[in-house]
């Protein structure tokens, strides 16, 4: 069963895998300050612990922050965020296969960017599965719910203190889940949440961080992508 999105967020825990790095910690500390309670993930405990230290230092007083090796995180939640570079995704999430419970989703942020194999970071690998989420989905245990999200959010940002000025593209294969992804996802400042349809568009929203890393090096900035001409209800 999908975790409950309405629910108390203490009882249903936000682990973030390879959450030492910048785009893991700028979620957990967006999210810190909605209230959630995050567990940051990493292959070593003392850095996941040290991390979850500082976010639970700059996201204030009342945050709920800690931090577990990655299979222990995944083990303490249902709701999981892949937040490594691609190069490491599969055998990672093939190690962590036992850990996940049977109905947690799994929200994947990582973009496949030929950097993992030494090439550019504004270009992309070709994944044979279609995206670097798709991926994902063919390594979780059955009954796992695979999304792909925050691919286009700026850590830089994330990690700071001003609202961002971005949509969250969410694509998933299962809607209750894509629906708890975009409630997550609206609860960082500045960010509007749209449901991007089925799994297989992951890959389209994954080619477009290769494009913003891009034009971030070109004109020296934090680019961020907004959809327009929609009716409002299609940012819920
Ligand atoms: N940075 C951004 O602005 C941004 C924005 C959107 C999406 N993304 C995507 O999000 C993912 C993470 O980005 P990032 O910049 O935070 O990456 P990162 O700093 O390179 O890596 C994040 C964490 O992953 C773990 N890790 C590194 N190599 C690993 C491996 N081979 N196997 C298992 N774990 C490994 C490390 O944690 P431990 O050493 O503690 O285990 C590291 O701190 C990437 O796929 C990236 O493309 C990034």
């Amino acid at each position: 069963m999908i975790p409950d999105s309405s629910a108390d967020s203490a009882a249903r825990p936000i682990a973030i895998i390879g959450g030492t790095g910048p785009a893991g910690t700028g979620v957990a500390l967006r999210w810190a300050r909605a209230g959630e309670t995050i567990i940051i993930g990493s292959r070593e405990a003392q850095r996941a612990e040290q991390t979850a230290k500082i976010i639970q230092q700059k996201a204030g007083p009342g945050a709920k922050v800690s931090g577990m090796e990655n299979s222990a995180a995944c083990a303490a939640a249902n709701i999981l965020v892949l937040t490594v570079p691609f190069e490491g995704q599969a055998a990672l999430v093939k190690q962590l296969k036992p850990a996940i419970a049977p109905g947690s989703i799994l929200i994947d942020a990582t973009v496949p960017l030929a950097a993992s194999v030494g090439g550019r970071a504004s270009r992309t690998l070709g994944v044979w599965q279609g995206s670097a989420a798709q991926q994902t989905a063919e390594l979780v245990p059955e009954k796992v719910s695979v999304v792909a999200a925050f691919h286009n959010l700026s850590a830089d940002l994330l990690n700071g203190d001003a609202p961002l000025d971005c949509d969250v593209i969410v694509c998933s294969d299962d809607p209750e889940a894509s629906r708890l992804a975009r409630q997550l996802a609206a609860k960082i400042p500045g960010v509007r949440a749209l449901d991007g349809g089925k799994l297989e568009n992951a890959r389209i929203v994954e080619q477009i961080t290769a494009l913003l890393i891009g034009l971030n090096i070109r004109h020296k900035g934090h680019a961020g992508i907004r959809i327009t001409g929609l009716p409002p209800q299609a940012y819920r």
